[in-house]
């Protein structure tokens, strides 16, 4: 590999010096900054005798974090919501639809996607919603096609991993919003596993909602997620899932019938994680400096040399071969996962196992390609 210049601010990590960091599809390494900054906000906390918390800073701090992450999603400002996690997010959208009263009551997903997709939907039945979720035969692609087919006029909504948690499978996200809109259905794509390692272009690509989380390939902690919404859906959906901070004027404490905020706050609830927003902001800020284009491109370089490593081993590739199908991650079918994760530990290389996909390795821009080599090779001496 030929590695090209790029700042990976190694010493903004301190979790770096444990070892070789390849779980970014799990959870990121926290960044030096996190610490000052969850400072910051106790000092501030102290302080308050009153609700001049809200004024000063926490209200202002919600939307300040979602034109960070829109930055990443290719998306303009004011068009993200923090959410408390990504399966609050897809809930919150899922309780826009009023399936009973509409003939457009069915929803497409996939097998490849993560578990509380299919379980939010599943708990959905009942309340009307028809749900199909596409097989993936090979248990690594569920092909774009079988998708377009699986919509039709009676779809009211497209909801799918961009990136797949199982296989690292990536979706061609424009030809499907096109074609769903064709039809007139709309497109939600959780990009908990593309943000941060791949680039995005909501509003080039037209999609409806995005849903996905921080303390992943965004290096942020925990219980911080995010929903996009298209501008143009801003002012009509009424979210049953909802809150007081969701209210047009929240501080007015009015009584119902709700009034929702004409901006992507109406897809707000109660309370945001004040907590959560400060550990996030650092790892946002430091992935915008490092730029969404280099950190995609290093990861293509790096993943394709693992693919090519995998494959001239004669490894199972529970992955894409081609990268423009992939995401930041490379799955390698071991004969037991779980055991290989502790032995990699041991060598102080850091990646995770999943039931049929095997090892989950994810670089990221802060690694070196020295680690790299060295965490496949370590893997090939332990797989003798
Ligand atoms: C693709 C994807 N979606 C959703 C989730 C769950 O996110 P949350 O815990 O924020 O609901 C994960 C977590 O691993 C994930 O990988």
């Amino acid at each position: 590999m030929t590695t090209p210049s790029i700042n990976r601010r190694r010493d903004e990590f301190p979790t770096l010096h444990s070892g070789i960091h390849l779980l970014s599809h799990s959870l990121g390494p926290v960044p030096r900054a996190a610490r000052n900054s969850m400072l910051a906000y106790y000092d501030a906390w102290e302080q308050h005798t009153s609700e001049d918390a809200w004024a000063t800073n926490w209200w202002e701090l919600s939307r300040r974090v979602g034109d960070q992450i829109s930055i990443i999603l290719g998306a303009v400002p004011g068009s993200v919501q923090i959410q408390p996690n990504a399966s609050i997010a897809l809930s919150t959208v899922a309780s826009c639809f009023d399936f009973r009263s509409s003939k457009r009551n069915k929803v497409v997903t996939t097998a490849l996607d993560f578990p509380s997709m299919e379980y939010i939907w599943d708990a959905r039945k009942v309340l009307g919603a028809r749900v199909e979720i596409i097989p993936s035969e090979d248990g690594i692609v569920v092909p774009l096609e079988r998708v377009l087919k699986a919509i039709d006029e009676t779809t009211c909504l497209v909801a799918l991993s961009h990136t797949s948690f199982r296989s690292s499978y990536r979706i061609d996200a424009k030809p499907l919003v096109e074609c769903a809109h064709k039809i007139g259905a709309l497109v939600l794509l959780d990009v908990y596993q593309s943000a941060g390692t791949v680039e995005l272009d909501a509003s080039g690509w037209g999609v409806d909602f995005l849903i996905g989380g921080t303390i992943k390939w965004l290096c942020g902690g925990p219980a911080c997620g995010y929903l996009y919404v298209r501008p143009d859906l801003q002012r009509d959906l009424r979210p049953r899932l909802t809150g007081w901070v969701a209210h047009e004027a929240p501080f007015e404490f009015a009584q119902s019938p709700m009034r929702y905020a004409r901006s992507v706050r109406r897809f707000a609830q109660g309370t945001p994680s004040i907590p959560a927003l400060y550990s996030a902001l650092p790892g946002l800020q430091i992935i915008e400096a490092v730029g969404i284009e280099q950190i995609a491109r290093e990861s293509i370089r790096r993943t394709e040399w693992m693919v090519e490593f995998a494959l001239e081993r004669g490894w199972q590739l529970n992955s894409p071969r081609k990268a423009a199908e992939r995401g930041g991650s490379v799955m390698i079918g071991v004969a037991d996962g779980p055991m290989m994760v502790i032995q990699l530990a041991e060598k102080r290389v850091f990646v995770d196992a999943r039931p049929g996909a095997g090892l989950r390795i994810s670089p990221h821009f802060f690694n070196t390609d020295e680690e790299v080599q060295e965490a496949m090779a370590t893997l090939a001496a332990l797989i003798k």
